[in-house]
């Protein structure tokens, strides 16, 4: 029988564990689709590094391009990242008929409309299981097993940088800057660490999962993001003191006409499963309304688990050029002609629990004046907190609040920061509370 043939771009981290399963499987794989598979060629610049693995005469090439021009290539693994060449590369085979399997978030998640379109025009599959979450399977979730479902919300872990150092300034006390370098030693990082600190990756990847739960365009502009390059060891002992874990949420839920896309820093509660998601591991929770809750857990990066994700596009697509079925899945949720105009609701709109914490004057009648400011903006407080007295001047004052709007938040911020008894700009730390998955 004539076999699919592959050719990948890129054999670095991952490539090289795609090319690992390949070799390692092949006649698993074989067996599994029906059809063997063949690595026809790899494009690397570098061909010349030990990747431990043995590839065969004419396998390794420097050339790109040789595999779009190649007419005998069925599918073509992107594993390059980056955005220009790698959208250059994948247009040009949706262009030649080719196939596509890629994990390329920051991609998608900017240029994934005319991607996706130009691939379901041409009647060629683009699968990017892996661009979201390395081997937790929540493309196909969202795609395919929770179809029956109106997608409610999700909640998701998906910077396992991010997790990372937040787990290590939770548990060892050190601070922001320490925390990321050991992370960047231990080679968790993105080449450049601002992706993932200041929230852009796990926004990359929210904005791809959101348009397929909802059945949206990709809408990655209008995705809220904060990082977590201001939180401090301070807030996380007060986050524990309220019986909250500190964690960097990507978070989306559907309010019907809009839809809310966010990423930043979120305090939620220890009885949380995602509370106790710590390290590089990522998780999300979809709330569908026929399934309820459910969770997936898993390594979000990562030679192996990532290469996993990667093996289980190619199959797909495989299985459907065996029964010549290319195009039978929609790119994103639903068929292209069906997908909603819904928006992301601005931030300014959202209505949640906030913790705030000034650093204030130690006197007589600085309480009152902040309160008098959040009261004046309609927003109550549920408990309030000062620590310790006098350290440089000024204390910590830790406040947390009932259901209050973002922009009456903002507002009242302004004004508070203006105040002559409080130093510094507020720290304000989003709440979720809802007890989803307890
Ligand atoms: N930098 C990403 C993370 C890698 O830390 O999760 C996978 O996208």
């Amino acid at each position: 029988m004539k076999p699919i043939n592959l050719g990948l771009i890129g054999c670095g981290t991952v490539g090289t564990g795609v090319v690992r399963i390949l070799y390692s499987k092949n006649e698993l794989l074989g067996n599994r689709i029906g059809i063997p598979l063949n690595l026809k060629y790899v494009a690397d610049l570098d061909t010349t590094t030990d990747r431990g693995v043995t590839f065969p005469p004419g396998v390794m090439i420097n050339d790109a391009w040789k595999i779009i021009q190649d007419p005998e290539i069925d599918i073509v693994i992107e594993m390059i990242g980056g955005e220009d060449l790698a959208l250059k590369l994948i247009e040009a085979a949706i262009e030649k008929g080719k196939h596509v399997v890629t994990a390329n978030k920051a991609l998608l998640a900017k240029h994934g409309n005319r991607l996706l379109s130009a691939a379901s025009k041409k009647g060629v599959d683009l699968a990017y299981e892996a661009s979201v979450g390395g081997c937790m399977p929540i493309i196909k979730t969202l795609r395919e097993s929770l179809v029956g479902n109106k997608v409610k919300s999700m909640i998701g872990i998906l910077n396992g940088t991010c997790n990372y150092i937040l787990s290590k300034i939770t548990d060892e006390g050190i601070n922001f800057q320490d925390a990321l370098s050991r992370a960047q030693d231990s080679g968790y990082a993105e080449a450049n660490p601002e992706l993932d600190i200041e929230g852009l990756d796990a926004a990359h990847k929210l904005a791809i999962v959101t348009a397929l739960a909802y059945g949206t365009h990709l809408d990655f502009d209008n995705v809220y993001i904060e990082g977590i390059s201001r939180i401090t060891p301070l807030d996380i002992q007060f986050a524990a003191q309220f019986g909250y874990r500190i964690k960097l949420l990507a978070i989306s839920k559907d309010h019907g006409d809009t839809i809310e896309a966010r990423v930043h820093p979120t305090m939620i509660p220890f009885d949380n499963i995602l509370s106790n998601v710590n390290g590089t591991l990522n998780a999300v929770t979809v709330t569908g309304d026929a399934v309820g809750d459910i969770l997936l857990y898993g390594h979000g990066a990562g030679m192996m688990p990532t290469a996993s994700a990667v093996i289980g596009d190619i199959v797909d697509i495989a299985r459907n050029l065996a029964f010549n079925a290319a195009g039978r899945l929609p790119l994103l949720a639903c068929q292209p002609e069906k997908i909603s105009s819904k928006s992301i609701m601005p931030i300014n709109e959202l209505v949640t629990h906030y913790y705030f914490r000034f650093e204030a004057k130690d006197q007589p009648g600085v309480l009152s004046k902040i309160a008098g400011i959040l009261g004046k903006f309609g927003i109550s407080l549920a408990s309030v907190h000062q620590k310790g007295r006098k350290s440089g001047g000024s204390v910590p004052v830790v406040m947390v609040t009932h259901f209050a709007q973002e922009s009456n938040v903002r507002t009242a911020m302004d004004e508070i920061s203006r105040l002559d008894v409080v130093h510094g700009a507020p720290m304000v730390i989003r709440i979720e509370n809802d007890n989803h998955l307890e």
